[in-house]
């Protein structure tokens, strides 16, 4: 898919991975349409309105979302992109001081992170399906979801994090099977560690660990080394039904 000049949905546009994306995307000559809980970060606001318009929506919520890209679709298009970046990060362990894990915490997780990918991916590519071809291959778009590396090696008080991230990496295959014949390709990425807002709020005690166990470069991933990943992923046809981890060899 040639990036320039198409309309692109980033779910979890307004922190971190999503909002690298949100910007690349546009320096890449994209339109793109956000969507995130929380309203638009200064930075989004400033980027220019035929580039990029912010539904505020819940990703678990469906008439919210369906609201969202039927507004951001009369603006700009139909999408040919969609990147799914919004979720959540929760530790517990599973018998902590105070007893059991939480039943409810282990929910929310699944909810946002497993429901609200797929309620973003089933409403997107139901648009996705009825936009033309724009490759002579017949290609109409490519979908970009977010698993993470805790999908195969979590680490211990990771068991909804990683259960969610296991279930992004696990659909993945079926659904770019399913969706082939419409000619939308799905792929997911499996991050290691990347300087987010998310794992800033780690402690140096979760952080130190993570930084002596990657292979190289000894560093968190900056946000935008990921947005070239995705770049890669929705330029090369020959990318679908994969997960790919960016983790600088890191083994969690
Ligand atoms: N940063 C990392 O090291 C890392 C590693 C592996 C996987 N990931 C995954 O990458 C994705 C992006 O993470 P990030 O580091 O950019 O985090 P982040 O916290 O910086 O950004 C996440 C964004 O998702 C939004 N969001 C959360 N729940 C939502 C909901 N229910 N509805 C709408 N928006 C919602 C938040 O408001 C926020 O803007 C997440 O799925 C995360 O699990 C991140």
């Amino acid at each position: 898919m040639q990036i320039s000049e198409k309309t692109i949905l980033v779910s979890g546009a307004s922190s971190g991975l999503g909002a690298a994306c949100v910007k690349w995307m546009i320096g890449l000559g994209a339109r793109v349409i956000g969507i995130d809980r929380t309203p638009p970060s200064s930075e989004l606001v400033a980027l220019p309105t035929e580039k990029y318009w912010h539904g505020q929506a819940d990703v678990t919520d469906e008439q919210s979302v369906r609201d969202v890209i039927e507004q951001g679709t009369a603006r700009f298009g139909n999408p040919s992109g969609v990147i799914a970046c919004a979720g959540v990060l929760h530790g517990e362990r599973l018998l902590g001081r105070d007893g059991p894990a939480s039943l409810e915490a282990f929910r929310r997780v699944i909810d946002i992170n497993v429901c609200g990918t797929f309620n973003i991916v089933r409403l997107a590519a139901e648009t996705m399906a009825k936009g033309e071809a724009t490759q002579p291959d017949g290609e109409r778009g490519v979908i970009v979801m977010t698993s993470s590396i805790a999908a195969f090696d979590g680490q211990i008080g990771q068991a909804a994090y990683a259960a969610s991230k296991g279930a992004v990496a696990a659909m993945t295959l079926p659904l770019a099977r399913e969706l082939g014949r419409f000619g939308i390709r799905v792929v997911s990425i499996a991050p290691g560690v990347f300087e987010t807002p998310m794992m800033q709020a780690a402690s140096e005690k979760v952080r130190q660990p993570l930084l002596e166990a990657s292979v190289f470069p000894k560093r968190f991933g900056y946000p935008e080394e990921f947005a070239a990943t995705v770049q890669q992923i929705l330029e090369n046809p020959m990318l679908n039904g994969t997960v790919l981890r960016l983790d600088a060899g890191l083994r969690m």
